[in-house]
């Protein structure tokens, strides 16, 4: 018997889910080319990730860090930016453990004590401290040299040490947000010389990765405050919707041989779902993360036989329509007014004629070149729409919400 107790699905946020979906791309950028790349010497950018309300950039690089746990490297927890919270001492507090895993605190060198002292006030006192001793006064400097030296021991113990900062848009501070750019961009540029077999020295870049998750919002705090530096150093990523064929493949588990749940009698038991329930699920979600976890949830609640059929997703959802609407409406009413003008307008027409000229006149807008740069940035930055010929939507659910009745099912 199925109960929520057993749910597998997790509709709540910064949750790496156990019905996991898609993503594929990012993933394997971490395993195959970032991981790989900087545990051998060789330069990487840093990466950011950024998308709309969850889209699951937490879930996505929470669970590289996962994933890197197990493999031995040394991963931040997922470190939060609370509104107008000081970044450096939260990136500090969040190094610091990773030196303490790494056992820099055994060292019997002074100079990597002092910086750990350093460090610690950081922690403490943050971006507004003035670190005593001259040299290296700045607190971003205290804590690039301890990324430095927690890079020399990972290198040493052929690890990876990976830094995840979440909810980047909230650091208002520009100041405390370019020093913290600098501490971890300086880190990931560092060379430093290694023996190799055979007696060679030859210099290689730390085994440093970086990613910096958060709103696009992000994207705008460009320019002066996060410095040139800062795209050389850092690469974006926009996650949008997540395709159908991904969501399918997440529930073929359930489908081919059935979803293992502990059962009350200690034993397991195996659930499973039809195939009609799996196309209902992923065709209502419309690709958005948390309503594929939604969806997937309110069908397993809907009754308790062995099998999720496409009934329960259909009565399960009409519980969750309301939570659907909120979702959407939260993405819509983030959007500065020209661009929902914008959203609203291309979803008021047919789709063979999404076109620039044709929703910019349907905006009344006098100014063409205005119109194109709100399009660009709800392509390139939000993810939302899509610049084709016709312009298209990548967020199905914003779609779905402007142009038909979704949530409503009949
Ligand atoms: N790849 C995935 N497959 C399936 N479900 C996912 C995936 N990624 C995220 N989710 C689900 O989507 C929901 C939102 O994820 P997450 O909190 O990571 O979003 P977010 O982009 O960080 O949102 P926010 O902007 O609100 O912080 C969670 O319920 C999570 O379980
Ligand atoms: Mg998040």
């Amino acid at each position: 018997m199925r109960s929520p107790l057993t749910n597998p699905f997790q509709a709540g946020s910064d949750i790496v889910p156990d019905v996991w979906a898609g993503r594929f791309e990012q993933l394997s950028d971490w395993r195959d080319v970032l991981r790989p790349r900087r545990n051998a010497g060789l330069y990487e950018t840093g990466r950011t990730i950024l998308g709309e309300p969850g889209t699951g950039k937490s879930s996505l690089v929470r669970r590289i860090a996962r994933d890197a746990a197990e493999l031995g490297d040394w991963a931040t927890p997922q470190v939060r930016m609370p509104v107008g919270a000081d970044p450096l001492k939260l990136v500090a507090s969040a190094v610091l453990r990773l030196a303490d895993t790494a056992g820099l605190r055994a060292s019997s060198r002074q100079h990597v004590l002092q910086l750990l002292a350093r460090v610690e006030q950081v922690a403490i006192s943050g971006f507004s401290v003035t670190v005593r001793g001259g040299e290296g006064a700045e607190p971003s400097t205290a804590l690039f040299e301890l990324l430095v030296e927690l890079g020399r021991a990972a290198i040493e113990q052929g690890v990876v040490v990976m830094i995840h900062i979440d909810e980047v848009q909230n650091i208002a501070d520009e100041a405390a947000l370019s020093q913290l750019l600098i501490a971890l961009g300086d880190a990931l540029s560092y060379e430093v010389e290694v023996t190799a077999p055979g007696g060679v020295v030859v210099t290689r870049f730390l085994p440093i990765a970086v990613y910096l998750t958060g709103l696009p919002d992000f994207e705008d705090m460009a320019g002066a405050r996060k410095g040139a530096t800062f795209a050389r150093r850092f690469r974006t990523t926009t996650l949008a919707a997540l395709d159908e064929g991904a969501l399918l493949q997440a529930l073929q588990p359930f489908v081919v041989e059935g979803w293992e749940t502990a059962a009350a009698d200690g034993g397991v038991e195996i659930v499973r779902m039809s195939r009609e329930a799996t196309k209902a699920i992923a065709e209502l979600c419309c690709g958005e993360p948390f309503l594929f976890q939604l969806a997937g949830q309110r069908a397993w609640n809907a009754s308790d036989g062995a099998t999720i059929s496409e009934d329960d997703v259909v009565s399960g959802w009409r519980g969750a329509e309301s939570e659907a609407s909120a979702h959407v409406e939260r993405i819509l009413n983030r959007l500065p007014s020209g661009e929902q003008e914008f959203i609203n307008a291309m979803a008021a027409l047919p789709r063979d004629d999404r076109k620039l000229t044709v929703i910019a006149q349907r905006m009344g807008a006098t100014s063409a070149p205005q119109v194109g740069a709100v399009s660009r940035r709800l392509d390139t930055v939000r993810g939302i729409i899509d610049r084709g010929k016709p312009y298209s939507f990548r967020n199905r659910a914003v779609e779905a919400y402007l142009t038909t009745d979704w949530p409503r099912v009949g």
